[in-house]
């Protein structure tokens, strides 16, 4: 099938290259030149482990083209919205994106093409997007399609996603909708990929639900590690617990500094700003809890820093190892490990961070930090460890090692990653999260 997709960011690269795994022709738009010029010569613009790889593949193959120009997306069948909506300065999400690519593909838009969104948009969005696009090309339909990919597996949950689902309108159009998809999802379908079909609404709020129950579940283990610490408890013992309920599930359970990224952090607000608009905010009410539990977490590293450093941090190095979100990223977009080092420096610390990806990200936005680039370096002479982003490569550090390198033998463990054990035999004083 001839497919676009506008826009390259995290989403839109990743499903582009996709789409050409899957035996699309692809044409990929975006208006940032430098970036369009990267994926064209097959450089992925952040980490992202298989994008390299499938990218490479779909160029070699002639099936993907990179453009800044709108209108190489005419005689394509199916074009995907994949711009970004980051959160605007009231929480809401800016749509200024999503807005002005529509303007921007309308014109080439011919009867009979699908307009499918997959960025996170505030609920009502797509029915407003619908009627302009009617209204301008009648023979064409907006539909939505929203994305649940992580990043780290992103290609991965692109192809064999647990599931499909399509936000469309009623009748013949959504019909036609249905079959377009489904022509687009072919291999994924045969594969077994449950597919859902539904109204525009659904499709929005299914997006943004799923990432606020994902929130709501890290903030609920991370309160009952708040709770833990009081009575030294083991959350971790607890998570394993409760998990083996197939009803509560032991994945994202997982206490420790808590969830940042360009995605949970603000679709939680973005959510809870549409609730309001809507008249419903207090049905949304527990997210702001939700919040506040998680950016707690970042606080409560920082004052355990503080007492670890007898309260005197000015001067002391912080070795800290990991910057990014989550492992297997470079991502640094609230990132609580970045956020917690940053604030270390604020305090007078200095800090030698090392992280496997994110150096480079992170240096960008935080110059403050001094960067090293290995884990040795980072923890050499340090006064205390800071272990802020569960990458294997911290897991497995051989403590003894770790031992002879630092000033103080003391981690703060951020993830509960490490083998307490062998840190503490190693004469680590570990400090674990709700442990
Ligand atoms: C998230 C969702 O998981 C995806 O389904 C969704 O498609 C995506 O947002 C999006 O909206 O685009 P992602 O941001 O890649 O994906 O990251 P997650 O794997 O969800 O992790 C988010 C944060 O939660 C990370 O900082 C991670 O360290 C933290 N986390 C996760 C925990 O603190 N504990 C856990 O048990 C799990």
């Amino acid at each position: 099938m001839k497919i676009s997709v506008i826009g390259c960011g995290y989403l839109g690269a990743v499903h582009a290259a996709s789409m050409a795994k899957l035996g699309h022709d692809v044409v990929a738009v975006d208006v940032d030149p430098v970036k369009i010029e990267r994926l064209a010569a097959g450089d992925a613009p952040f980490f992202e482990p298989g994008l390299p790889e499938i990218l490479a593949e779909a160029i070699a193959s002639g099936r993907i083209r990179f453009t800044t120009d709108m209108a190489a997306v005419a005689g394509s069948r199916v074009h995907f919205l994949a711009v970004g909506t980051p959160q605007g300065p009231t929480g809401a999400a800016d749509l200024t994106y999503v807005d002005a690519a529509v303007a921007g593909l309308v014109p080439h838009l011919s009867d009979g093409d699908f307009v499918v969104g997959k960025s996170t948009v505030p609920v009502g969005t797509a029915a407003r997007l619908a009627a302009s696009v009617s209204e301008s090309v009648p023979g064409a339909t907006l539909v939505w399609n929203p994305e649940f990919l992580r990043e780290g597996f992103a290609v991965q949950d692109t192809i064999s996603p647990d599931r499909l689902v399509y936000g469309v309108p009623s009748g013949a159009a959504g019909d036609a909708a249905v079959a377009a998809l489904d022509e687009v999802y072919a291999t994924t379908l045969a594969d077994g990929t449950p597919r859902l079909v539904v109204d525009l609404a659904t499709a929005e709020l299914v997006k943004v639900s799923a990432n606020a129950f994902l929130a709501t579940k890290i903030s609920f283990i991370n309160a009952m590690a708040e709770i833990a610490e009081v009575v030294g408890a083991d959350v971790t013992a607890l998570a394993d617990a409760i998990g083996h309920d197939e009803r509560i599930g032991r994945k994202f359970l997982n206490a420790g500094l808590g969830f940042g990224g360009g995605c949970l952090p603000k679709d939680i607000r973005a959510f809870q700003a549409r609730a309001t608009e809507l008249g419903v905010g207090e049905s949304l009410d527990f997210l702001a809890d939700v919040d506040a539990i998680n950016l707690r977490r970042r606080a409560h590293v920082v004052t355990l820093a503080q007492e670890l450093l007898e309260g005197a941090v000015a001067g002391k190095r912080v070795g800290v190892l990991g910057l990014a979100f989550k492992p297997n990223s470079d991502d640094v977009r609230d990132s609580p490990a970045l956020d917690i080092a940053a604030r270390l420096v604020e305090l007078g610390a200095t800090v030698s961070a090392y992280d496997p990806q994110a150096n480079g990200t992170a240096a960008r936005i935080r110059p403050e930090l001094t960067y090293v680039d290995s884990a040795d370096a980072a923890v050499r002479d340090a006064d205390l460890v800071l272990v802020l982003t569960e990458w294997n490569e911290f897991r497995t550090l051989d403590p003894a090692r770790v031992a002879g390198l630092v000033a103080r033998p003391v981690v703060v463990d951020g993830r509960n990653c490490l083998d307490r054990d062998a840190w503490t035999a190693a004469g680590f004083t570990v400090r674990g999260m709700g442990r």
